[in-house]
């Protein structure tokens, strides 16, 4: 595409020649003589000089006159300048002002969580929270490129359903024409249904937890990768889970230095991130937390403590395997060799971010299904589709759900996940 602009992520490919950029005043210095524009686009900030005796006295007024957050398009010289971050300086020949911004809520000094929030569609354009957010976007493509790589496709599952999938505790229910509808836990029973038609599959949705907790851990609405492929096995699956967290680190760090560096993200333990995990059994998981001192019972569901005690004790991601099937969803399949716990694992990341991954093996058994929907009260009619799976053509399958704004979190060091995603939904708020 031919633009009359350039981008300030590219403005190398211009050195020694004139350009014009459109964006926005991030910030600015000025002395008598001279204005120091920091110029953001999007793509990237860079520094403009004006200088009072190189443009005429309207511009340079301009150059007074220009607002934090103003509108501007900008003409200048590339030049190379090894002391700012992005290697290059702009020489400001003109400068216009598209809207100049008045009274900008959000200055350099120091603001509360709060007031942040309250101005969340202002500060996504704060350097630290748009770090944040372009890695997000390149632990995405790394997701979509390594199952496209590894043959799955993309098949998109419903946010409106008629049944829930992680359970009734958490569902938001919604009228669908006079019937109750609710919003979608998590897309992996439909595509348990899309992988007997494909093969290996994947759906990357919002889902939507009615979690009455306030951590930095719990989002209302989060987005979700959930990947299902058929004939692949519990050890299988794992190893999918595990490849797909090396493929994001390697585009993590490959391509987004400059974006952890704003944020100040020690990338030495990214760094370390090598295949194969470590795998516990969930009975293990209990006696460490045990012997670290945050007691549980066997039996009982892990809470945060216990997760930071757990991925504490390991500087790589750490599968917990084998949770008793008392605990898990009904559609688990229980080890044959103890049908008291199931082929399910939850990933938990490491330095404390918590689980960002759960999986497992499903049920494939008609007879055994039927029965666990029994036991877990699961009622038939609404879920006959997802039994018929199991009547025509049933096959061996797992899978798993990755969280996005949970593995966002880990990579970019973030205090809370609030600032994973643009417009965070949690209890008690959904403004803007
Ligand atoms: O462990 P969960 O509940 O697993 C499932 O939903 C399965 N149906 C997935 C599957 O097998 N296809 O959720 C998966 C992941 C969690 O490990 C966590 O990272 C994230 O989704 N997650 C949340 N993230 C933020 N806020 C919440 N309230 C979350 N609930 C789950
Ligand atoms: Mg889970």
């Amino acid at each position: 595409m031919k633009l009359d602009f350039v981008y300030i992520s590219d403005i190398g490919k211009h050195l020694g020649h004139e350009v014009t950029l459109k964006g926005w005043l991030y910030n600015k210095r000025s002395s008598g003589k001279i204005h120091f524009l920091q110029i953001r686009d999007g793509s990237g900030v860079i520094q403009g000089v004006m200088v009072k005796n190189e443009v005429d006295a309207k511009t340079f007024e301009l150059g007074d006159k220009v607002s934090q957050e103003s509108s501007i398009i900008v003409k200048g010289m590339v030049k190379e300048d090894k002391r700012s971050p992005s290697g290059y300086e702009l020489g400001v020949s003109d400068l216009r002002i598209v809207q100049l911004s008045q009274d900008y809520p959000i200055t350099p000094k120091e603001h509360g969580p709060a007031f942040l929030m309250e101005h969340r569609h202002l500060w996504m354009r704060s350097s630290k929270q748009h770090a944040a957010l372009r890695i997000r976007d390149t632990i995405e493509q790394a997701i979509h490129g390594y199952l496209h790589k590894e043959g799955f496709i993309h098949t998109p599952a419903p946010i409106l359903t008629p049944t829930s999938c992680e359970g009734t505790t958490t569902l938001f229910e919604t009228d669908y024409f006079g019937e109750p509808a609710f919003l979608s836990q998590s897309g992996q029973m439909y595509i348990e249904a899309t992988a007997a038609a494909f093969g290996k599959v994947y759906t990357f949705t919002p889902a939507f937890r009615a979690e009455k907790s306030k951590t930095r851990r719990h989002l209302t609405e989060l987005w979700m990768m959930d990947a299902e492929a058929s004939y692949f096995e519990h050890a299988e699956n794992m190893q999918c889970q595990e490849g797909m967290i090396c493929a994001i680190m390697e585009k993590v760090l490959n391509e987004c230095q400059n974006e952890l560096k704003t944020l100040e993200r020690d990338t030495a333990p990214l760094e370390k991130i090598k295949a194969p995990f470590p795998v516990i059994s969930y009975k293990e998981a209990v006696e460490l937390c045990n012997k670290a001192g945050v007691p549980i019972q066997y039996g009982e569901d892990f809470g945060a403590p216990h997760d930071t005690a757990i991925a504490g004790s390991f500087d790589q991601p750490v599968f917990v395997d084998r949770f008793p099937t008392a605990i898990k969803s009904f559609y688990m399949q229980p080890d044959p060799e103890d049908p008291t716990v199931v082929l399910g694992s939850d990933l938990y990341a490491p330095e404390g971010y918590g689980e960002i991954i759960g999986g497992s093996q499903r049920i494939h058994d008609l007879d055994l299904l039927l029965k666990k929907m029994e036991e877990h009260k699961v009622p038939y009619e609404p879920y006959k589709w997802y039994v018929d799976l199991r009547r025509y053509g049933s096959v061996p399958h797992s899978g798993f759900g990755i969280g996005i704004e949970r593995t966002v979190s880990w990579i970019c060091g973030l205090q809370h996940i609030r600032e994973a995603i643009p417009f965070a939904r949690m209890l008690e708020k959904i403004y803007p």
